[in-house]
């Protein structure tokens, strides 16, 4: 049994798992072609062109935290005092009234999500006043989904109130650990007790979809400390776990210079953290979803699983499969069906453009026919391990020789670790790692001098 392992942990290896670098596949093109080419002109012809019939997704980026954690990647700036923020989400409501001015009128949202940074920084009059704005212009549907990123350490009763009057119907609570000594080497506190006070909270108000987010990688991190955090999960029982690998991208994230990086886990301890964590899930019940999610059975994640309805956008995995996602706030990006746009991603760049009447809209990429498909096959890939090229030519009505290519490379690269069949091929469940990698070989812009983040 040993002796497999070995073997198995050094095929890994030989293909990179431990130490390559890919893309997280958010998106297809990845942000990296993002070019000023393509911006508000595109973004105005984008949104007008949208079918009034088809609802639309909506994200808000709120960047701002009270506190700013070493590790975090995310776009956001600390700050104690309110008036920042205040004069922040005037501007976001500005937005909505001029993206409201280009779209077909009646459109209706199905999906929203405030993510951050720390969308819990609103005070309660805040929420109001943002969930008022966007209901005046993209009014919802019936039965819409609204999820908001919640900081444990940063939202009390009347915040969580404010957000189930708005209509929050699932909230996603940062944890990332629960060991002191590796909470103090990422410079993010949070006890046990407050994390459990926000479940608490959340569900006395009967927000009852919770997602926990968990990373693995993180400095000082072992087995057993991992385990230990894993146990206290499962005693809060979230829904869905999302457990997400540390990317450390110090040249990107400045603050995460403030990490000992002698104190983090090599590519193979990691890779070994995030099977034990993954396993114990595993062992309470929860389903293993794409590369880095967990849901309980009954979760409507799981249950979209079952039927290959997983989807991948900026939040990483959905039920959500519309064309359509209009960011909003400085740094969100939209996708529209023949393309992505990024806003100005700089706080005082976003709010000068919004000031001046203009969409903030600043940077983006053109998806062409040959770029969706290729999407699709990733998105498949990541999101299901396996391709199904029956669903490929139904849902595009191809020939699939843009991918002819790539298979002829997997086929001699990657041998022993996908089954092909005539009408698709599987990633073999235990060489799962590789999703991202495998993934890549259809990339067609793939670039080995852009630096990601690490693969396992
Ligand atoms: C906007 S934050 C969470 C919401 C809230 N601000 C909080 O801290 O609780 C979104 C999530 O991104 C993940 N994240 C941030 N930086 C990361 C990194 N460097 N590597 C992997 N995941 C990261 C964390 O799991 C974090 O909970
Ligand atoms: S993890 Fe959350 S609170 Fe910490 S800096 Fe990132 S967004 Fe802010």
């Amino acid at each position: 049994m040993l002796s497999v392992l070995m073997e198995q942990n050094t095929e890994l290896a030989r293909l990179g798992v431990y130490n390559a670098r890919a893309p997280r596949y958010t998106s297809y093109p990845t942000a990296v072609q993002f070019t000023n080419d393509v911006g508000q002109s595109f973004t105005k012809d984008a949104l007008s062109a949208l079918p009034i019939d088809k609802p639309v997704s909506v994200y808000i980026h709120i960047p701002f935290c009270e506190r700013l954690c070493w590790f975090c990647a995310c776009r956001t700036q600390g700050t104690k005092s309110a008036s920042p923020v205040a004069s922040y989400l005037d501007k976001v409501i500005a937005e909505i009234d001029l993206v409201a001015q280009h779209l077909p009128k009646g459109i209706k949202a199905s999906h929203i999500h405030w993510g951050g940074g720390t969308p819990t920084i609103l005070t309660p009059d805040l929420i109001t006043s943002l969930t008022d704005a966007l209901e005046q212009k993209i009014p919802r549907t019936k039965d819409a989904e609204f999820s908001v990123e919640i900081d444990p350490t940063l939202v009390d009763q009347a915040k969580i109130d404010a957000l189930v009057d708005a209509g929050m119907t699932r909230a996603s609570i940062g944890v990332q650990d629960f060991e002191l000594k590796v909470q103090k080497a990422i410079g993010r506190m949070q006890s046990y007790e407050t994390t459990q006070e926000c479940i608490d909270m959340l569900r006395r108000a009967n927000v009852s979809s919770l997602n926990m987010d968990i990373l693995y990688g993180l400095p000082y991190q072992t087995q057993d400390s991992v385990l230990d955090t894993i146990q206290k999960v499962l005693e809060l029982s979230p829904d869905r776990i999302a457990l997400f690998g540390y990317a450390h991208v110090p040249w990107m994230a400045k603050r995460q210079q403030l990490i000992d990086e002698h104190a983090l886990p090599n590519g193979e301890t990691r890779y070994g953290l995030f099977r034990s964590m993954g396993a114990e899930l595993e062992t309470a019940g929860y389903v293993p979803i794409g590369i880095d999610h967990f849901a309980k059975p009954t979760d409507s994640m799981a249950l979209a699983q079952k039927n290959g309805q997983i989807r991948r956008n900026f939040q990483g995995y959905t039920t959500d499969n519309l064309d359509t996602m209009i960011g909003l706030g400085a740094s969100s990006i939209s996708k529209y069906p023949n393309g992505y746009v990024q806003n100005a991603a700089k706080s005082s760049e976003y709010i000068a453009m919004i000031n001046a009447g203009e969409l903030a809209a600043s940077r983006g990429v053109k998806i062409t026919y040959e770029d969706r498909i290729i999407g699709r096959v990733i998105e498949m890939i990541m999101c299901d391990f396996a391709v199904d090229y029956t669903v490929l030519q139904r849902e595009f009505d191809t020939n699939l020789r843009c991918i002819a290519q790539s298979l002829l490379y997997l086929q001699k690269e990657f041998k022993g670790f996908i089954e092909f069949s005539k009408t698709g091929f599987t990633i073999t469940h235990s060489k799962r790692a590789l999703a991202r990698l495998i993934a890549k070989a259809f990339d067609q812009y793939s670039d080995d001098k852009a630096i990601f983040s690490a693969v396992s």
